[in-house]
């Protein structure tokens, strides 16, 4: 008689108590080989070798490349013993040799396919694509990385399709694995070892240890150098399976049982479909998991389906498993074949009609041997134990539906979600209930049919996790997320240096700016070259009422010659959401391949979001979000006709959320428009009222850029001399409109504050200017204008040296002031200059109402524009004392 002894560490061994068990042929009751039986101190070992082999590395150190071609050598040696494995498989388990002479190749293919994904397919390195995180700079990725020492716990039938799948899984991922098979069915996992040793699998990566589960399933699950489980079997011991190994957290994937249901419809081809049911339960006498053997038939056909699967059921040969004629062999074991007639009592005494079956077979010559007849329940309702408990014996439970609805309900009626069928002439009629039915793997028209690719295991009480393809494969790695800072300073940290520091501010240089400004007089003239530049043709206006009427868009429209195709005119201030999804319709209708906007703050940011929606589809909600775009979008031309938001250059759209009453943003570099043309004749209509209010936008942005705590050096040039340049042009910009030269100057202002903003964000009076806007309709820049000086005083201390350059970049002399003082008179300089321009200097007089204030300061505080400014911002009652101030 043979003899086969535990695997462990590369070597073969006997148990440390000399304990042996026999291993009986189901189909004849003859002891056929004497196996060493693992107990606790083995298994011990076993998890010993396979940490330290994890450990050192030799396996899981490969690249996954090598790592694959030494599976396909061990896939060869185990393809070698194809014959062996089918004999011995045949005779430990009862499999018929029909079946159990394929899992030679089977199982050497599953080594072989499960290496080459894992060598060529599977994501071991991913980027996270994003445009970025201005808040923490730096590369986003992800490892997969092995997991560690593996545990498998396979059941009895299927043996070296169970062993094959646990090893091939754990290994091509790098792991180490330690297998205990059934002690009723072990001998093909040793051959299985022999296999790993013939082709030079390093000692510790496979350990195999036959044994009692009640007695190795304790150490095996919550041994602390184990780092996952997998188990396949029951779901009673599944569940004790993943509360053993919950004490210390492993991860665990289980395989469990079911009761699928195959739905047979009117329409099926009736041929197949009784075969679909026959081969669905009687394969491998009913000891899959995954078997079909709950049989739900279509009322019209059901009597037919009834006959014709009685008859086929009683041509299926019983007998001894090796003999070629055999159809179905014995069950695994006397316990088994008990548990099945058990069953069938229940069956009869519930008031099921017993069709055929429900009876052991005597075959002559095995008469010992534990054989049971094709069994079949008719008239089963799905209420019946029967049709609830999983059997696991060759018993089929036949029910009766009258609707695709019926048989859907009745199918998910069930604590277990494996698998299914549905036979049908109609794909898409099948394809529908298939959806429906919650179990992890559906058959049309056809069953038991796996895929080394395709995922299978359970929904609810039938599994946690995947075997096979990349899903599978991923449940034997950990997911490693690795951020690696863009500046390794503490001073470019900004969530260390803004909640941990007194003095949040930052010291780093990260600055962006694509847009291509052509600015000057007659520059519109080269709109044309921008067009063909950007590789486009068909050119769509954005625009609105207002620069309509001062005739502006007509000077745009004849620049642009043959490339213009439309124009979108209907555009309100402060654009919200509904807009951009309406000026994109227009643009798809146009066959647009590039927006030129014309107009204020509001029309080119309209346009940043179009382009967005453009490019990507779907509605702009779909992309209000902060640095998710991954490329650039569509081409867009920013023509501005106002003094001063710098959007033509700024990485952000701000839109009105209608539905929210609140401004939301895309920020996202790929939403920086690629070309700016400043031709001041665009601008010298602008009222004076207008060019007053926009320009305090744009001395606002340069004010909150330069005291930021992301403020630095290029931003702060900008942002300085864009107020010198706004100091001495805006003024006569406002006097006169007609003003050229200060027109231009105080555009190309504008831009400056919008580059230096762009990078080094603005604070609370744009927060304030963001929600007194929505909320009570006011003009942003005008808002900007009256509440700057108060947060200007506000963060007086906080910035005191940036607010004293505000100072003398506004004029003032700050000889012998201190820092302090310069910065208060920075504050009245900018009032001096607000009235000089004839500014609005309160918010009563811009018809703000006074009752509404203390919501006003709720809601700014939360607009994020806050987290930037100089002085930290978290207490409403701060924000309302300014709003009463401004008021
Ligand atoms: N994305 C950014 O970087 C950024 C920066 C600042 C402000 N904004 C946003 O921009 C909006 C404000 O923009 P805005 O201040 O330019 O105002 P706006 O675009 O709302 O325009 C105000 C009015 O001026 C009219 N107008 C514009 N140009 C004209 C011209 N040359 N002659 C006559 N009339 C003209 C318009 O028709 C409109 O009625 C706000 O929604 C604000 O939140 C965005």
């Amino acid at each position: 008689m043979d003899s086969y002894k535990l695997f462990i560490n590369g070597e073969f061994v006997d148990a440390r108590s000399g304990d042996t068990f026999e291993s009986v042929d189901p189909g004849s009751g003859a002891v056929i080989a004497q196996v060493a039986k693992a107990g606790t101190a083995d298994a011990e070992d076993a998890i010993g070798a396979a940490r330290r082999a994890f450990d050192q590395g030799e396996w899981s150190g490969l690249a996954p490349d090598v790592r694959a071609r030494r599976c396909y050598e061990f896939a060869d040696q185990v393809a070698a013993q194809t014959l062996r494995l089918a004999l011995m498989e045949s005779m430990d388990s009862g499999q018929v040799i029909g079946l159990s002479k394929f899992w030679g190749m089977l199982a050497s293919g599953t080594l072989r396919n499960l290496g080459y994904h894992a060598a060529t397919k599977f994501p071991w390195e991913e980027e996270i694509p994003f445009s970025g995180n201005f808040l923490a700079p730096g590369r986003e990725y992800i490892r997969r990385e092995p997991i560690g020492v593996c545990v498998g716990i396979i059941p009895w039938n299927f043996p070296i399709a169970m062993a094959s799948w646990k090893i091939a899984h754990a290994i091509v991922m790098g792991n180490t694995i330690v297998l205990k098979p059934a002690s009723l069915t072990s001998i093909t996992a040793l051959i299985m070892a022999e296999a790993a040793q013939a082709a030079g699998i390093p000692p510790g990566v496979i350990n195999v240890i036959p044994g009692s589960g009640a007695e190795l399933g304790e150490t095996l699950c919550t041994h602390p150098d184990v780092d996952k489980i997998a188990f396949t079997g029951s779901t009673v011991v599944g569940s004790d399976i993943m509360r053993m190994a919950s004490g210390t957290v492993k991860k665990v994937t289980l395989e469990l049982g079911g009761k699928s249901a195959n739905i047979i419809l009117d329409d099926a081809d009736m041929e197949l479909a009784v075969e679909g049911a026959i081969f669905g339960t009687f394969f491998h006498q009913g000891q899959v998991c995954e078997s079909g053997t709950r049989v739900l038939v279509s009322g019209t056909i059901y009597d037919e389906f009834v006959e014709r699967m009685h008859k086929r059921a009683d041509q299926l040969q019983v007998g001894y498993q090796l003999l070629p004629t055999t159809h179905q062999g014995p069950l695994v074991s006397a316990g088994q074949l008990a548990t099945v007639e058990g069953y069938v009592q229940v069956g009869i005494d519930e008031g099921a009609e017993l069709v055929t079956g429900g009876r052991r077979v005597r075959p002559e010559g095995f008469e010992e041997g534990y054989y049971y007849a094709p069994t079949i329940f008719a008239n089963v309702r799905n209420d019946m134990r029967i049709a609830q408990e999983e059997i696991f014996g060759p018993v089929v439970c036949l029910e009766r539906f009258d609707t695709d609805e019926e048989a859907v309900a009745i199918a998910n009626d069930s604590m277990y979600g494996l698998a299914g069928g549905v036979f049908s002439n109609n794909n898409a009629r099948a394809e529908r209930i298939a959806r429906q039915v919650r179990t992890g793997t559906m058959w049309i028209n056809n069953f038991h049919i796996f895929g080394d690719f395709a995922p299978f295991g359970g929904y609810k009480q039938s599994g946690v996790g995947r075997e096979f393809g990349g899903s599978g494969l991923e449940e034997y790695t950990q997911v490693k997320r690795i951020h690696l800072s863009g500046a390794a300073s503490l001073k470019a940290n900004f969530q260390m240096v803004n909640i941990f520091s007194d003095d949040p501010r930052m010291d780093a240089l990260q600055y962006k700016a694509p847009t291509n400004v052509i600015a000057g007089h007659g520059t519109l003239a080269g709109l044309p070259q921008a067009v063909v530049g950007l590789g486009c043709h068909r050119a769509m206006i954005m625009t609105d009422a207002g620069v309509t009427q001062a005739g502006l868009v007509t000077l745009v429209q004849n620049a642009l010659c043959d490339f213009y195709v439309g124009v979108f005119d209907d555009i309100p201030s402060d654009s919200d959401l509904a807009t951009v999804d309406a000026a994109t319709a227009k643009a798809r209708a146009l066959g647009a391949d590039c927006i030129v906007s014309v107009g204020g703050g509001s029309v080119i940011d309209t346009a940043k979001a179009v382009c967005v929606t453009l490019k990507n589809g779907g509605e702009v909600n779909d992309y209000m979000a902060y640095m998710r775009l991954t490329e650039p979008q569509t081409p867009h031309i920013a023509i501005p006709t106002t003094a001063g938001t710098g959007s033509e250059v700024t990485n952000v759209a701000v839109i009105h959320n209608t539905r929210l009453d609140r401004k939301v943003y895309i920020v996202d570099p790929n939403i920086i428009p690629n070309v700016a043309i400043l031709d001041p004749r665009m601008t010298m209509g602008l009222p004076a009222r207008l060019t007053a209010a926009t320009g305090m936008d744009a001395i606002t942005h340069a004010v909150e850029a330069l005291t930021s705590t992301l403020a630095e050096t290029v931003c702060d040039g900008q942002a300085l001399h864009a107020l010198r340049l706004m100091k001495e042009f805006l003024p006569r910009a406002v006097a006169n409109g007609e003003d050229e030269q200060a027109r231009i100057k105080v555009s190309v202002a504008a831009c400056m504050a919008g580059w230096a903003f762009s990078t080094s964000q603005v604070g609370l009076a744009h927060s304030m200017a963001h929600t007194i806007g929505t909320l009570h309709h006011a003009h942003h820049g005008t808002v900007c204008g009256i509440v700057l000086p108060k947060v200007m005083r506000f963060n007086a201390d906080h910035a005191a040296d940036k607010l004293a350059m505000v100072a003398q970049a506004l004029g003032v002399d700050i000889t012998g002031l201190s820092d302090h003082d310069a910065a208060l008179a920075a504050a009245d300089a900018v009032e001096a200059l607000m009235r000089e321009i004839k500014h609005p200097m309160t918010l009563r007089e811009i018809g703000v109402p006074e009752d509404a204030l203390e919501a006003d300061a709720l809601h700014a505080l939360a607009d994020t524009a806050t987290l930037f400014n100089a002085r930290p911002v978290s207490d409403p009652a701060d924000v309302l004392g300014l709003l009463r101030e401004a008021f």
